[in-house]
Order: C-alpha cells, then structure tokens, then sequence
C-alpha cells in the first residue's frame, strides 16, 4: 500500500514536470492580459478620452450619439459617432514570432462590452427612427451623408463595401425596404443591410416605446471559437436614487453568429457607437458603458516571448514545490474522504454517470449566490422544496436553487430521480439543469433562471402584472405541447411529467414557456404505459385525471389531462377549480357552454374582446377533448400539436361530457401507446348520456392549491422578488 502510493507520487511528479514547463512557458499565448474600461455617468471630462464627433455630444449624464433636444439642435436628418479614442488590436497573423512568416494560423481578440442605452421619442405620438448601432471601425472619422438609414454606418456610396472594416450590432427603429420591421437588432457587416436580424418585438422589447425605457445590450465575442454573442434585457431605475437597479446577463442570447474579425476589421480598430435620425427622430442616448478587450499587442514580439519564459519559469519552479507539498496532503485527504463519503456512495455513483454538461456546484458558490438562503430570495415553495433565486458572481449569471426539505434518504431520492431526467433531457421548451450541489442532509438542484416566472403568476398574480394577450397565450401553450410530446415520444425513453400544471410552467424573458419540476418524474420503458408508485400519485388537484384517482397510475393519458386544463385555464383565466355559472368546476361550464353553441364566452373577459376567435375556440374545444373521462379517449400529443398548429381540425367535441368509465373494464394497458394519428371523426362515440358528474370529479375540494406542494417549477403564485 505505502509503495503503491510512493510510486503513484513518483510517477505524478514526472509527469507535472514534463507538462508544466512548456505549459509555463507558453503561458502567455494562452492567458492574455486584458484591459479594463468602466465607464459612465457620461460628465464633459469624458471629452478628454472620447473622441466625440459633431454633432454627437455629451449632455445630461449620456453620450448623446445624435443631438439631444436640450441643446440648441436641428434634430431630423442627423448622424454621430461617439469612439473611446484609443485603438485595439484585434488580430495578429500569427502566435508566436517563430511562425511570423508564414501568417496560416494567428489569434483573434476576445471582447465583451455591454451598454445601457435609452432611445427616446421626442413626440410620443410620432413614429421614432432611425437607429443606433455599437460599432468597431478603423478610424474615427464619421462618413459623409450617413444620416437617416446609413445610422451614422455608411453611406449611399460606400455602403457594402469590404474596405469599410465595419462590424455593428444595430438597433433598429425605422423599416426600411430591406428591413424586417421598425423594431429590431441587426449584425451589419461593412453595409446596412443587416447579414443577421431578430426581431425584438416578438421578445418584448421596443427600443424606442412610448415611455421612457432602459435596455441593457451586451456584446460578447470569442477569439478562439470565432463567435458572437449578443444579448438584451430591459434595466430599471430607482425613481428615488436615479440609480439603475442593474439586472445580470440573461443566459440565452437572441442573437449569435460564428464569424472570424480579422476578415472584416483592421487589425487595429476602435470601438464605439453610431446612430442617426431621418425625417423620423428619437434621442439616442448611451448611459453607461463597459468594454473588455484581450490585450493582444504585446503578441508576436520578441520581447513577449522571454518575458513569457521567465514568467514560466518564475510560476513554474515554485508551483512544482507546492505541488509536491500538495500532493502528498491530497493523498491523505483522499483516503479520509472515501470513508467519509462511503455513505454517500450511492448517489457520487449516480452522478458520475451523468452524461452532459451540467456540473457540480460548491455549496458555499450557492449559499453565497443566494444570500444564504435569503427570504426575499424565495421565488417558491412546494411540497419538495424551497426554490431561490440567486446570482453566480463568476459568471454573473441569474440561476433558480431547488433546495430539497425532505429528510435525509427520502430527498436523494427525489433529487437523483430528478437529475438523472433532466440531466439527459434537451428541449427549448424545458427549464435547462446547470447543475447540483449535494452535501450531508442537503440537496440542491440549479436550473436557469427564469425571469418572467410561472405562467400561472401571469394569469392569476394579481392586478400588478398585466394581463398575458392572446398571441401570448397561444404561443405559451404550444410550446408546452411540444414540449410534452417530446417527453412522451422523442426522447429515447419514455417520460411521464406526472405533475403539469400552471405553477410549473415557466416563462423565460421572451415570454417562451418552458417546462419545469420534474421532480415527480420517473423515467418509464418504452414497452410500459404507466408506472405504477407506491405512494400513490402525487400531483395536483384539478389537474388529475379521473382514472388515476382508481389506479393511481401516471399516464402519458393522464398527462393530457392535465394538460387539457392548463389550455382551460389560459383560455378561460380560470382556476380548474373555480366554480362558474353553477358548475363545480370549469370543465364542465365550458362543456356547458360548448353543447349551447356559444363556447366563445367562456373566454378570460380580461382580454377584452382582443383574441382570435377561430384559435380560441381551437383552444376550447381540444381541451375538452383532453378532458375526456376516457383515458384511451384522449388525443395523443402528436395530434395535440397537429391541432394547435392548425394543420388538423380540432376532434369532434360530443355535447355531453361522456361518463367516466372503471380503466379495468375498458382496454388493457398497452394499447394507448400506437395511435399517432388523428382520427378527425369518428373517436368521439355521439350520444353518450349525460354523466353523473360527481362521479369522476376529484374527490376533495381543492381549496388550497398548494395542499399538495406544487414542488413548483418555481412556483405556485408566490410573487416574483
Ligand atoms: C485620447 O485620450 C487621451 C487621454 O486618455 C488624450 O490625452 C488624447 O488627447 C485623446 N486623443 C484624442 C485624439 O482625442
Ligand atoms: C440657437 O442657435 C441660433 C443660431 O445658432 C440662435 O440664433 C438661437 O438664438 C439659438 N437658440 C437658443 C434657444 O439658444
Ligand atoms: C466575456 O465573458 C465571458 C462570460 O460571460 C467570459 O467567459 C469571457 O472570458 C469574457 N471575455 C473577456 C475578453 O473578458
Ligand atoms: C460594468 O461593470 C460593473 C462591475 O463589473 C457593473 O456594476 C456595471 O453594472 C457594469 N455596467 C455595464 C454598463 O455593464
Ligand atoms: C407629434 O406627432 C404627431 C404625429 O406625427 C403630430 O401630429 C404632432 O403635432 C406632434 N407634436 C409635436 C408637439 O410636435
Ligand atoms: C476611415 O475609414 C473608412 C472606412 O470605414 C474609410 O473610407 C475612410 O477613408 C477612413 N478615413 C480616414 C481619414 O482614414
Ligand atoms: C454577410 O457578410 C458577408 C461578409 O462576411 C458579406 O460578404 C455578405 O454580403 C453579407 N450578407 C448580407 C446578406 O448582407
Ligand atoms: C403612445 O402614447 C400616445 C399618447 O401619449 C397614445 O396616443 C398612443 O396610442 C401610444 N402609442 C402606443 C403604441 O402605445
Ligand atoms: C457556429 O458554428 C458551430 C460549429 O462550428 C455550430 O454548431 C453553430 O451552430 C454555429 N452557429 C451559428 C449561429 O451559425
Ligand atoms: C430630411 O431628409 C429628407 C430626405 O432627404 C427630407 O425629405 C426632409 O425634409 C428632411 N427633413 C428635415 C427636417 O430637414
Ligand atoms: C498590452 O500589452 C503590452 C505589452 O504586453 C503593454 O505594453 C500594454 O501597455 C498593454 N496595453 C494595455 C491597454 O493593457
């Protein structure tokens, strides 16, 4: 034993010694020194390191990039450029001075900037225009002529020209011909006709609205995997302080795009901003600005080159020694720790046969993100934990905690259950897993931060959250139905979602739903239909279909059912519980409503009016269909998405809601799994008698929806921080 060891150490040394000092050596190829810049709120002394040109200005505590109405301006027909004054280089032709020749390969720099910027309109009733663009541009001078769609970019002459070594990240806010809309981003490469656009309106996000409004814009680049990144989120002020409440990078980017900079901009190039008004006007106004770039100009010298050796050999001899003291601690703490953690053996298994990305998290990089479990950090509560919202420092990057309460033995359970599904689980329409965090008696799970919470916050939180419109409504729940056909079919193993409701769907800041808590999910063969637990079928009431109450199975069935109600209750804007027109609940009044031909008033008054009558009804009628008591009944998700797509119609709805029959007299298990197509006619027997309701409706009363924990996404109608 002690010889093993003595030659596992003898051995390691070798090997650190041979890595380490070619590593050392060429350190500085590999880790670049970046600089720094921070900047804002914008006073005259930033006209000494900006080069400011007319007739942008600096007033009010921004960079004004085209006139600002309190100085004495024309403001139609303008355009400005605002740069810090000093260039970067942003390539060299090759790594190391050796190689300088032969220019094959070379490093490109890595930059992130954000920005925060207000775009104003003078007159709330006009339209704005034109836009305002963050750019990298070879010298600091402004092109004639750029003003009204050129946005201080080009002009009508030089417009696409390659030797204009321009790359911009605009936006946007007049429709021109080649324009997507009057409100979007756009990737410009040397022209104003953007090579990439997105549509911001879709993301709500209006650059120039009607009222004053703040956006954050950040634009990361990556010198090694040659990509760019840009990302958007709306910042707000304290009316008190005038201070900006600055809120972290969303993780989702609206816009990438793989492309290499030294194909487009000089090699030593400023960074900067642009923007311009036509006949149309709005103020253009930068608040705040940070900028990092790799320092890149000491590469490729000779004089960087012995720097780099001695700076290796200096790090390396030392580091050598400490490991070597290191190593021999690591030893001993190694042996204690596989006792400690014998334990725990089962779950430290389980995890490292986790594929993918996800990683483990330290519990004081947790405890810290979120305050130490800070109340006002509580975005929910259910019955398998408390989730949390908090902030990596490192990455700066928002996340959601689910920190397990049950006991020791049972909450792994639930937390390895959890983790080895989502773990494996890709879909835009399910909440992402980052990672996990275990320790004595605590288990925590991250997932990605959703800024917009839970859909049921959005429908039924209370006068401080606006209504959610039909467009929205509409995209929400077909994202839902992709999502659960993805679980049911296209992952490689069968997955019942077991607990879907409102509370556990999710909106991300694009208001795209996204799928959360699987923490009631049990991953089930693809021959098995149902699975049966020992424990009963947990879930939510309301939300659980008939037949479960006598098998206390989960079915992909009976994930439909649930899902019938979440349609019901976007539609409606109803609790399924609620009591409405007599009935004991919103199944059968809109079933009501649907055999007497006006199923249309049984739409959420608070849209006023403003839906699409056909989707609506669309939306109705399929969720009565899921409703059916019936399991085999019901339509599977592949028609679910076929219907809401509108490429199928919408099964024929029977009057009279058909009574619920015993699942042990009706089918045997196993047949539900082959139906992938609709049948548009002929699955709905006509003329079934009107049931007894109370027959298959829920037993308890649900008063409380949270009797059940809503382990909650995260959950359950507790407001947003
Ligand atoms: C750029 O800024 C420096 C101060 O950082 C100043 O000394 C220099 O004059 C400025 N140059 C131009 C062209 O504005
Ligand atoms: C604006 O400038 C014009 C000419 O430069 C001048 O006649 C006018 O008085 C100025 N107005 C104000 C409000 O400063
Ligand atoms: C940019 O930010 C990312 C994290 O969002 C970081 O990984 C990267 O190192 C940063 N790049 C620079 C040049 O600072
Ligand atoms: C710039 O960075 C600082 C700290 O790193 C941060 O507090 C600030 O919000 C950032 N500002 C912008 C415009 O990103
Ligand atoms: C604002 O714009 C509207 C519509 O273009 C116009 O009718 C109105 O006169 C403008 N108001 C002012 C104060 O310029
Ligand atoms: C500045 O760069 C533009 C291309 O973006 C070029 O057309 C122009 O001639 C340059 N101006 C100067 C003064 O070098
Ligand atoms: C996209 O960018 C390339 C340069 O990388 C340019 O040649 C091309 O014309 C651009 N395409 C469009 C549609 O603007
Ligand atoms: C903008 O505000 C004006 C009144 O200030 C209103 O008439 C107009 O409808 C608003 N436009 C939008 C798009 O909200
Ligand atoms: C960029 O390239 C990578 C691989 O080279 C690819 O996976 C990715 O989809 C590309 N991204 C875009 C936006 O084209
Ligand atoms: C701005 O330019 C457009 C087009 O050249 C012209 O029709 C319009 O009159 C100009 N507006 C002002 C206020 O100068
Ligand atoms: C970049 O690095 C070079 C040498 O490595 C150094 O002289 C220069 O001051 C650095 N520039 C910045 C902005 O840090």
């Amino acid at each position: 034993m002690k010889l093993k060891q003595l030659a596992l150490i003898t051995s390691g040394m070798v090997l650190l010694l041979l890595l380490l000092f070619p590593a050392a050596a060429f350190s500085d190829a590999q880790n670049l020194e970046t600089s720094q810049h921070k900047w804002g709120p914008f006073d005259q002394s930033y006209y000494n390191t900006f080069a400011v040109i007319k007739p942008a200005t600096i007033s009010n505590e921004a960079l004004q990039i085209t006139p600002d109405s309190a100085g004495n301006f024309t403001l139609a027909n303008r355009s400005g450029r605002v740069f810090f004054n000093q260039s970067f280089v942003l390539w060299t032709d090759s790594d190391s001075p050796g190689s300088a020749t032969t220019g094959a390969s070379g490093r490109v720099a890595s930059f992130n900037t954000s920005f925060l910027v207000n775009v104003f309109r003078v007159n709330s009733s006009a339209v704005p225009g034109e836009g305002l663009a963050f750019l990298i541009a070879p010298n600091l001078t402004l092109p004639q002529g750029s003003d009204g769609q050129y946005l201080g970019l080009t002009n009508a002459a030089s417009d696409g020209n390659p030797s204009n070594h321009l790359l911009a990240v605009e936006l946007d806010t007049f429709k021109q011909s080649f324009d997507p809309d009057d409100n979007h981003l756009g990737l410009n490469i040397n022209s104003i006709r953007s090579n990439k656009t997105v549509s911001l309106s879709d993301l709500d996000i209006q650059i120039a609205p009607n009222t004053t409004k703040f956006y954050m814009v950040w634009v990361q680049y990556d010198g090694v995997s040659r990509q760019l990144e840009v990302f958007m989120a709306e910042q707000l002020q304290d009316p008190k302080t005038s201070d900006f409440v600055i809120r972290p990078r969303p993780t989702t980017p609206i816009l990438t795009a793989n492309l290499s900079l030294k194909d487009i901009v000089e090699q030593n190039s400023y960074f900067g901003f642009s923007a311009s008004t036509g006949s149309a006007i709005q103020l253009n106004c930068l608040l705040r600005w940070n900028l990092t770039v790799e320092n890149l100009s000491g590469v490729g010298s000779e004089d960087s080159k012995s720097q780099g050796l001695k700076i290796g050999l200096g790090v390396g001899v030392p580091v050598v020694v400490l490991l070597l003291l290191g190593l021999g601690g690591l030893v001993y703490y190694v042996h204690k720790r596989r006792r400690a953690a014998a334990s725990d053996q089962n779950i430290l298994g389980a995890l490292k046969s986790l594929p993918g990305t996800p990683r483990e998290f330290e519990f004081k990089e947790l405890k810290k993100a979120t305050n130490n479990f800070d109340e006002k950090h509580k975005l929910g509560q259910g019955g398998f934990g408390v989730v949390y919202r908090g902030v990596l420092p490192k990455e700066n990057l928002e996340v959601a905690v689910k920190k397990f309460s049950r006991d020791n033995l049972k909450g792994k359970d639930d937390f390895l259950a959890e983790l080895t599904i989502i773990n494996r689980l890709r879909h835009k329409h399910l909440v992402r897993l980052l990672g996990w965090c275990h320790r004595t008696g605590m288990l925590l799970i991250v997932y990605e931060y959703m800024p917009n919470g839970s859909l049921d916050n959005h429908l039924f939180g209370g006068p401080e959250n606006a209504t959610l419109g039909w467009s929205q409504r509409y995209k929400i729940v077909s994202g839902v139905a992709s999502a659960l056909h993805y679980l049911h079919n296209e992952y490689d193993q069968r997955v019942i979602h077991r607990d879907l409701k409102a509370s556990n769907i999710m909106l991300d800041s694009h208001f795209n739903s996204r799928l959360g808590d699987f923490g009631l999910a049990r991953a089930l063969d693809n021959e098995k239909t149902s699975y049966a637990e020992l424990e009963g079928v947990p879930g939510t009431m309301g939300y659980i279909a008939p037949e479960c109450f006598h098998t206390g199975k989960a079915t992909c069935e009976s994930d439909v059912y649930g899902f019938g109600a979440v349609l019901l209750e976007v539609a409606c804007g109803q609790r399924p519980w609620t009591k409405m027109g007599g009935f004991q609940c919103v199944v059968d009044w809109v079933w009501s409503l649907h055999r007497e031909g006006r199923v249309l008033e049984a739409v959420d008054e608070r849209l006023g009016g403003d839906y699409v009558a056909e989707e609506a009804e669309r939306l109705l009628l399929l969720g009565l269909a899921c409703s059916h008591p019936i399991a085999n009944e019901r339509p599977k998700t592949q028609a679910i998405i076929q219907i809401i797509s509108a490429s199928v119609p919408v099964p024929r709805v029977p009057p009279f809601k058909p009574a619920f029959v015993w699942p042990s007299s009706s089918l045997p298990e196993g047949v539900s799994s082959v139906a992938n197509t609709v049948n548009t006619t002929s699955s709905w027997p006509l003329g079934m008698s009107v049931s007894d309701r109370s027959e298959w409706t829920p037993r308890s009363r649900y008063d409380s929806q949270d009797s059940y924990g809503g382990a909650g996404g995260y959950s359950d109608s507790s407001s947003l921080v």
